[in-house]
């Protein structure tokens, strides 16, 4: 990945990645890590935003966001890797489009997971374990598309649904999750639980992974034969920030929507339907707005297909917490973005659970939704 990031004009291969190509396939710019001289560069037009060596430099002050870059004493890139920040930070695009002050928690739902992926000249990770030549993995990774990735695709192999399309899911909020029992949007377990699966089975990382349930031949096919579940490196460099990486996470609150981005007093009788009409904190319990206690349903609970709660070991959805909901609306909602927005959310479960709200009633729905 490194030498496909540098070029061959920086001791790589191919023509290098620019910023502007990087910017394009949704990486975000930390303007905070930014050196003050660079961003004066920047504003005057002085810095070449086609040139792969701008992303070298920009690496080497490690403002691009969720990308590492390691260099040796000659400055040339050796290594690069990548942080759980990649997918789950953004930034607020308070200096231009892409580069801004770092947002934490926040999905950033413009990244092309399949097509940073796909720049790898090497996909050799992938042929081993799905047994696919590397032209067959690019065309899945092609699938997915902005803001989505597919966590379970290492575990079966599954790269699309059952009508065609893509089986990648939205990347979801990582803010808001303290005292919210399951995690992920099928339920695989509690927090230090998926980290230390993303950490060791998605990002490769040295460590050790433990989980019987990918011993399931029938539903994880991928994984059983791989062994995934039985994982422990030689040296283990993950274990030991479990603990301080879930304090981080559960640290991080749900932002707050900005002032007149809703209105107030629709948002007021909305949170009176939906305690009351409309049903929805039977499963969303304030403040978690999701169930404390056991928070998993069948896809026919909420009027769905079970296609993507039988890729995980409950065969269940967790019930989404609903706070920042303005800061994840890109890309749609529901597990794969297939409400497009809170509009047809409300009305799929009008329909659905024969709730009976009037088109009044479900604007004041999506108001206190906004509200969140
Ligand atoms: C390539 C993008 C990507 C990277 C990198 C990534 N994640 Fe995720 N993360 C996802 C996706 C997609 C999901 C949803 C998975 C699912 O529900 O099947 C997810 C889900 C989660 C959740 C559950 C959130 C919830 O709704 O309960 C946590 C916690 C999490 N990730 C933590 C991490 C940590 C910690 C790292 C770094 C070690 C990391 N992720 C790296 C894409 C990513
Ligand atoms: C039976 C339990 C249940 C009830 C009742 C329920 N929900 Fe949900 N809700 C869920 C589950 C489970 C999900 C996750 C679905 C998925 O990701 O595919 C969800 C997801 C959502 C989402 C999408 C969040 C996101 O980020 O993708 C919204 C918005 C939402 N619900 C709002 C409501 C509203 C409004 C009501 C009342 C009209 C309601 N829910 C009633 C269980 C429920």
């Amino acid at each position: 990945m490194q030498q496909a990031i540098a070029g061959s004009a920086n001791g790589g291969v191919g023509g290098g990645l620019s910023p502007k190509a990087a910017l394009e396939a949704g990486l975000k710019v930390d303007m905070d890590a930014l050196p003050a001289a660079l961003v004066d560069a920047i504003k005057a037009g002085k810095v070449d935003m086609n040139d792969p060596a701008t992303t070298l430099a920009l690496l080497q002050t490690n403002a691009v966001v969720g990308v590492k870059g390691i260099f040796d004493d000659s400055k040339k890139i050796i290594r690069v890797g990548i942080t759980c920040a990649l997918c789950h930070s953004t930034v607020d695009n308070a200096f231009s489009a892409g580069i801004g002050h770092r947002l934490d928690g926040w999905p950033n739902r413009d990244l092309n997971v399949g097509t940073i992926i796909s720049m790898s000249p090497s996909l050799k990770p992938f042929e081993d374990l799905l047994g696919l030549p590397a032209e067959a993995i690019r065309k899945v990774l092609a699938t997915w598309g902005p803001g989505k990735f597919d966590a379970e695709l290492i575990l079966d192999g599954k790269a699309s649904r059952p009508d065609g399309s893509s089986s990648a899911t939205l990347l979801p909020a990582a803010f808001g999750l303290a005292g919210m029992n399951l995690h992920t949007y099928t339920g695989w377990g509690s927090v230090p639980q998926w980290n230390a699966f993303v950490a060791n089975l998605e990002m490769q990382g040295q460590g050790t992974y433990l989980d019987t349930r990918l011993d399931n031949a029938v539903k994880f096919p991928v994984a059983a034969k791989a062994k995934l579940g039985h994982k422990r490196s030689a040296v283990d460099l993950v274990t030991k920030y479990l603990p301080s990486l879930q304090a981080y996470q559960l640290s991080i609150p749900a932002p707050i929507p900005p002032a007149g981005s809703f209105d107030q007093a629709a948002a007021t009788r909305g949170h009176t339907l939906f305690v009351d009409k409309a049903q929805c904190s039977s499963c969303h319990v304030e403040p978690l707005y999701t169930e404390p206690g056991w928070n998993m349903h069948t896809g026919a609970e909420i009027g769905i297909d079970n296609f993507q709660a039988m890729r995980s070991p409950d065969d269940r959805y967790r019930t989404t917490p609903l706070r920042g909901l303005f800061a994840r609306t890109k890309g749609g909602f529901y597990h794969d973005g297939r409400f497009a927005d809170l509009k047809a959310v409300v009305q799929h479960y009008n329909d659905f659970k024969k709730l009976g709200l009037s088109d009044a009633e479900i604007t004041d729905l999506i108001e206190f939704l906004k509200s969140l």
